[in-house]
């Protein structure tokens, strides 16, 4: 099975998103977690932003030895002899350069025609290619350009030298079928693309970020790009564990893999949230508070049963211990059974017919119902501990 590549930009476009600023030591840190995930590619940042972005660009460059390294940098010669002096310490550096390529923000941003943004991106992949081998090309605002333009613009990039060229919708704006075809019609334009990687970059605004990389993916993207916890400006990035464990999940249909070690998967999340001190929500998939917890009577019962009845994943393969049973007004007698052998209670059918009224009654009046208020419903009644 073929692996697709997982391009992380959590220290670049996720650092992006408010609140979550990292200084230098916090984005080693990361880095070198996101080298255990196995991520291939890592975005390390943006190194003619600040002094402290080219220092932590650097930085990792020098403090990871697995994955690509790269740095974005517009296409302008001053950001490109930036963002190699910072990444060129790298076992693997990458150059990342990208114009606009939609009518709104080449007229709006650029203030340049089509044929001047063509002239500029041609000539700075070649600037860049002089420093670096592998060179990244994206199309600004692809998924609001036209597709024929961007065909006329990758063939070109390609021949400059581009080893990979980005395809973003970058303010969310498409949709997994739209997506598709507007990949299929740009690959059958350029005739160069089969040489080099097609990457995807998608902006979760209409919360379909994870949706239309799958569906990138199937049109024949190679590369995806995305963070972790979906962190990135507005309303965030497609997340990496969400697009891992789908590719993972759903193997059957997708037909790819990733290098990712999945089992890093929370570690990664909540090593994160340390950092910036942005909580992810709890119904968030994967990573979650609540992604592994199960309240009602019927669904815990079933995965006491038998686990794949609502786990579709385990807690182990993301590397959680274990699932959660959270017991409240909507627990059943199966769980609440669980969790007293679980506290080391063993009690009569009566003692435990009792002991799971009081425990509903409290249920009803209580948000959470705690171990804590378990052992004092049971100690009342407890035949052996
Ligand atoms: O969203 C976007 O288009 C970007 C590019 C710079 C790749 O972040
Ligand atoms: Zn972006």
């Amino acid at each position: 099975m073929k692996n697709i590549k997982i391009f992380d930009t959590t220290l670049r476009d996720g650092e992006q998103s408010p609140g979550c600023s990292m200084n230098i030591y916090e984005k080693i840190e990361m880095a070198k977690q996101l080298e255990r995930l196995g991520v291939d590619i890592i975005e390390a940042g943006f190194a003619i932003a600040s002094k402290g972005d080219f220092k932590s660009v650097n930085a990792i460059a020098k403090n990871v030895s697995t994955p690509i390294v790269a740095s974005l940098a517009r296409a302008l010669p001053k950001d490109i002899d930036c963002a190699w002096e910072a990444v060129k310490d790298a076992k693997r550096p990458r150059i990342h350069t990208f114009i606009a390529t939609s009518p709104i923000h080449m007229k709006y941003k650029l203030k340049k025609t089509p044929e001047e943004v063509i002239e500029d991106a041609v000539n700075m992949v070649k600037y860049a290619k002089k420093y670096c081998e592998d060179i990244e090309f994206s199309a600004e605002d692809a998924t609001r350009s036209n597709p024929l333009f961007l065909a006329e613009i990758f063939e070109k990039v390609i021949k400059a030298g581009a080893t990979v060229i980005n395809i973003p919708d970058t303010v969310g704006y498409t949709t997994p079928d739209e997506y598709y075809n507007f990949l299929t019609r740009i690959k059958e334009n350029t005739p160069s693309i089969h040489k080099i990687d097609i990457s995807v970059h998608c902006h979760n605004d209409l919360g379909l970020a994870v949706a239309n990389s799958i569906a990138a993916m199937r049109a024949g993207a190679t590369q995806i790009e995305c963070t972790v916890n979906g962190i990135g400006e507005r309303a965030g990035n497609a997340a990496l564990e969400e697009i891992v464990m789908a590719i993972n999940t759903r193997k059957d249909i997708l037909k790819y893999g990733t290098g990712i070690n999945t089992k890093e998967i929370m570690k990664t999340s909540r090593l994160l949230t340390n950092i910036t001190g942005v909580e992810v929500q709890p119904n968030k998939a994967i990573v979650g508070e609540n992604a592994f917890a199960h309240e009602s009577g019927i669904h815990q019962h079933g995965v006491l049963e038998e686990r794949s009845t609502y786990e579709i994943m385990t807690p182990e393969s993301v590397g959680l211990n274990t699932n959660k049973m959270v017991l409240g007004k909507h627990s059943g007698r199966h769980a609440f059974i669980d969790r007293l052998k679980t506290l080391g209670y063993e009690l009569s059918d009566n003692e435990v017919k009792e002991a799971f009224e009081e425990f509903k009654k409290l249920a009803d009046k209580k948000k959470n119902v705690y171990d804590g208020d378990i052992e004092a419903i049971v100690s009342k009644r407890v035949t052996h501990i």
